[in-house]
């Protein structure tokens, strides 16, 4: 299969598998923006205790964000983000999130690689977990990075308007108030345990495909766990290949798929920022 019919086959589905491997199969210069929600490498302690000797409900476990080396995780952030760099026009856009344990590290091969950075727009946590041990402070922000394949494109997509209108008639700053994924959204297994630990919110990924895509555009999520950004791309009118290397996240990400109509009223029009 030639690069364009693997295009025309993957558009608007999940595809499982992994993402270094898959984006190889498809054009240069295919997409408009890129959502790159990666593992974290947070290098947690197995298992991770409360000082009443109870175990933390999270990432432990998680086989999918374990590196063997600070190195390892370095050269496999260079091998998917050097696909998708190739796989962006040269006035696409990425986004990557992460929290402190990686988002530097990301941010250094980004500049490496030649994007150019437009914003680092901090997520604030309105409901973050605690920090049960009381050692630091409460983490309660993730960091995105919004940054242009190629520095000399000027006409990279910005609805600059429209976020200033859902801004209540104020200019859109980068600091974006949501609370963790949680009730009807979030995506449950077994009668009441959360499928995946870091679905991200609706309300955040929407924001961003709202800012940086215009209706139709093709985006890519290369990381897509449960389909959030699938998701949020079918209900606004933009198109996608969402890829997921673990097959249960995969079938979980399809099975919310169907459900999302397309033009459903996204819920960023409804108010502005707190
Ligand atoms: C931080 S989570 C993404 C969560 C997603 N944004 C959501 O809202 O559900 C990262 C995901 O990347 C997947 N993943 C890890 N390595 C991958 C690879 N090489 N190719 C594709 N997916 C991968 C993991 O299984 C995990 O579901």
């Amino acid at each position: 299969m030639n690069s364009k019919a693997a295009l025309q086959s993957w558009l608007n589905r999940i595809i499982t598998g992994d993402c270094i491997e898959l984006m190889q199969h498809l054009p240069d210069g295919a997409f408009d923006m890129a959502f790159c929600d990666p593992p974290y490498n947070l290098q947690l302690p197995r298992p991770l205790l409360r000082p009443n000797r109870t175990v933390v409900d999270g990432m432990q476990g998680q086989a999918w964000d374990e590196f063997a080396s600070l190195q390892a995780y370095d050269e496999f952030t260079v091998a998917w983000m050097t696909q998708v760099r190739r796989l962006l026009k040269d006035n696409g856009t990425i986004w990557v999130i992460g929290t402190y344990h990686n988002i530097y590290r990301v941010g250094k091969v980004l500049m490496d690689l030649g994007f150019w950075i437009l914003n680092d727009v901090v997520w604030i946590k309105t409901n973050p977990m605690p920090n049960f041990r009381g050692t630091r402070f409460t983490n309660a922000q993730e960091t995105l990075i919004w940054a242009v394949k190629d520095r000399r494109r000027k006409d990279y997509t910005f609805n600059y308007w429209q976020m200033k209108q859902i801004n209540g008639g104020k200019q859109m700053r980068s600091d974006w108030y949501f609370p963790l994924c949680r009730g009807q959204e979030r995506v449950m297994v077994d009668g009441g345990t959360k499928a995946h630990p870091t679905q991200k919110p609706e309300r955040l990924v929407e924001r961003v495909i709202l800012a940086s895509t215009n209706e139709g555009d093709l985006v890519l999520d290369p990381f897509c766990g449960v389909g959030t950004c699938p998701v949020v791309c079918r209900r606004l009118g933009r198109s996608f290949v969402g890829f997921e290397i673990d097959a249960v996240y995969a079938e979980l990400a399809r099975e919310r798929l169907a459900k999302a109509r397309q033009h459903q009223a996204p819920s960023e029009g409804l108010r502005a920022s707190p």
